[in-house]
């Protein structure tokens, strides 16, 4: 058996939920990652500097293995985000960054921005201070289709947003089209994207072909191949651009499996077996550490970890972990559908 060693990565977009779940699912990310942003979509969700304190706390709380697991917080940006207490947060070291949901476009999201222009003064406090701004790039217009709709945030909100603020730092989340992966890669040195394993992996077809597939639903819902592999194209150019954001989002069973099931998909248990697997099948392992562990911090303008993750690759396939029990029910976990080799053997 050999193994692979790499840097200490980073998720770059992680939803930890709170209470029961968040204390049953931390250990699958902080197994393998030294920190992790934060999404900030509870219920209420995070808008203060002052609720993502307390909610830093409880998460190092609920880190009773003491893996020395580091939450970097967001701030839940909304028409009354006051830029002082952004400012303040982050000058104190509380707040990493602000994350922008449209009002609408995905799983708690109704207190998201409608105007854009409302929230320009925050947008401006952030550029002059140098905090990342985090897109959910989807608009939510019911007349625009599902799958159009971040090629289309592009089109009409990102690009006169970026004009209007041309050194404002900004991350778009989760991007899943070959526009978003040519937009971003062609945009200057303030633009960079999170990218998931599961949209590295997945097209439409596992969630609509022979049967409806709750489990791979999520949001940006997965789009055709032609998409997947435009984003596993932009990763292997090796840009400095595109980093790992997970966005594993648990979700308990009976939630998903409804008439009107909740997106999200839980990775965080094989993130880093599916990634060393999909970075091996195209003959870039070499580029597993950048994409985990260095050009996010370098975005972030963070230092890399000083600890070193090992992966080993058994000859045979492995079984990838299936769920996670919490005290309010099962999670499922992200099934690549594909033959992984790959294990984390420790964080050194
Ligand atoms: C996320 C969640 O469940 O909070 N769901 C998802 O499908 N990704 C929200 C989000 O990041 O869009
Ligand atoms: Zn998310």
């Amino acid at each position: 058996m050999k193994t692979h060693r790499i840097i200490c990565p980073d998720d770059w977009h992680l939803h930890l939920r709170d209470g029961a779940v968040l204390r049953a699912v931390i250990e699958a990310s902080s197994s393998w990652c030294r920190r992790a942003i934060i999404m900030p979509n509870l219920v209420p969700p995070v808008t203060s500097t002052a609720d993502a304190e307390a909610y830093r706390q409880r998460i190092k709380a609920a880190d009773t293995a003491g893996s020395g697991f580091t939450p970097l917080m967001v701030l839940y940006l909304t028409e009354q985000t006051d830029p002082a207490d952004v400012v303040a947060g982050f000058q104190a070291g509380i707040v990493t960054a602000v994350k922008l949901y449209p009002a609408g476009a995905t799983t708690n999201s109704a207190s998201g921005v409608r105007d854009m222009r409302a929230v320009w003064p925050v947008l401006e406090a952030m550029q002059t201070h140098n905090i990342p701004l985090l897109i959910h790039g989807e608009v939510t217009d019911p007349e625009i289709d599902i799958f159009d709709r971040e090629a289309v945030f592009i089109d009409k909100v990102l690009i006169p947003l970026r004009a209007q603020f041309p050194k404002l730092k900004i991350v778009l989340e989760h991007i899943t089209t070959a526009q978003a992966a040519d937009y971003v890669l062609s945009a200057g040195e303030y633009q960079a994207a999170t990218v998931t394993p599961h949209h590295l992996l997945i097209n439409r077809n596992a969630y609509l072909a022979g049967g409806i597939k709750p489990h791979y639903y999520c949001l940006p819902v997965a789009k055709r191949e032609t998409h997947r592999q435009a984003l596993v194209a932009a990763l292997m150019k090796d840009s400095g651009k595109l980093f790992l954001g997970t966005d594993s989002a648990p979700h308990i069973d009976s939630a998903k499996l409804q008439p009107c099931g909740c997106a999200g998909i839980f990775n965080a248990p094989n993130t880093m077996a599916c990634l060393a697997q999909l970075f091996e099948n195209h003959h870039h392992l070499d580029r597993l550490e950048a994409f985990c562990s260095r050009y996010g911090p370098a975005f972030y303008g963070l230092d890399v970890n000083t600890q070193t993750l090992v992966l080993s690759r058994h000859d045979t396939a492995q079984p990838v972990p299936e769920a996670v029990m919490t005290d309010e029910g099962q999670i499922t976990a992200f099934d690549p559908q594909m033959d992984i080799y790959w294990s984390v053997a420790g964080i050194e």
